[in-house]
């Protein structure tokens, strides 16, 4: 990575994306880092305060999505972004609210549309976009309904941004990862009273995956970084899963 290069990446205040920056910032890159929690905004500026820019904004509203991109360029040329951000509701059918499976919409595939769309033309040539998909994309569950289906548009709209892009040398990228560690998945169900419950949901979701575990956040940022660099790639999925879809 080039030291010079500035990556934009979304859901920057934790699990995967958090992970995303702290391995582009390792690498030398500059990170516009967004999310709506000012307060690891700042912890993150405060330590590593000539590489992070914090830009805070929330993808469920449409004027600050739309003010994200021209805020980043104005700190200089963009050469890559991350489309980290997302939210899971898993709820049973019959009783989605309207609020999430808005939301979910919202972050998980409207707001990565916008803003792929613009830095599609705006991304210095050869840069590289990846967008964090699911294996529930191809794999629903009842109860993942609405975050399977935003998933899945998310996947096509990889591949619109990827034929947009390969004029300008712009590669557009998903990962797909299986079961990860990280606040989305550790957060209580419904119906989860205790933390007992919530590790014995966690030892489930280890035996499903062939491989016996589930997937930790930093090894899927290193797949990431080295698909927003790989130079004849677009249009992929890159399935970091743990072997999940064998199963
Ligand atoms: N963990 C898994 O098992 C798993 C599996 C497959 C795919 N994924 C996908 O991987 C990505 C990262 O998930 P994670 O597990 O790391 O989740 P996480 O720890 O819950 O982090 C979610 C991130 O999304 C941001 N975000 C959520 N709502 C937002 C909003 N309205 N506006 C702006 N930012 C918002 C949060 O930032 P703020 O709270 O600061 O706004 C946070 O940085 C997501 O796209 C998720 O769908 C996760």
């Amino acid at each position: 990575m080039n030291p010079r290069e500035r990556i934009l990446v979304t859901g920057a205040t934790s699990g995967i994306g958090l992970a995303v920056v702290e391995t582009l910032l390792g690498r030398g890159a500059r990170v516009v880092a967004v999310g709506r929690r000012t307060e690891t905004l700042a912890e993150l500026t405060v330590r590593y305060p000539d590489q992070l820019e914090p830009l805070r904004a929330s993808l469920t509203d449409g004027a600050e999505v739309r003010f994200i991109v021209p805020r980043a360029l104005e700190g200089g040329p963009l050469h890559g972004f991350v489309s980290a951000a997302g939210v899971a509701h898993h709820e049973g059918l019959g009783s989605i609210s309207e609020r999430t499976l808005r939301e979910q919409f919202e972050v998980n595939t409207f707001a990565p549309m916008r803003l792929g769309e613009e830095l599609v033309t705006k991304l210095e040539p050869g840069s590289g976009m990846v967008f964090i998909a699911s294996t529930l994309a191809h794999k629903p569950i009842a109860t993942s309904y609405v975050y399977s289906a935003s998933k899945a548009a998310l996947l096509s709209v990889v591949r619109s941004l990827a034929s947009a892009g390969a004029p300008r040398n712009v590669r557009v990228n998903a990962v797909t990862p299986g079961v990860v560690d990280t606040p989305m998945i550790r957060a209580p169900r419904e119906g989860e009273g205790t933390t007992e419950a919530v590790a014995k949901r966690m030892r489930s979701l280890a035996a499903i995956h062939p491989l016996g575990r589930i997937g930790n956040a930093e090894e899927v940022a290193r797949a990431i970084v080295q698909l927003l660099e790989t130079p004849w790639t677009t249009g992929a999925e890159l399935v970091i899963d743990g072997g999940l879809a064998l199963a």
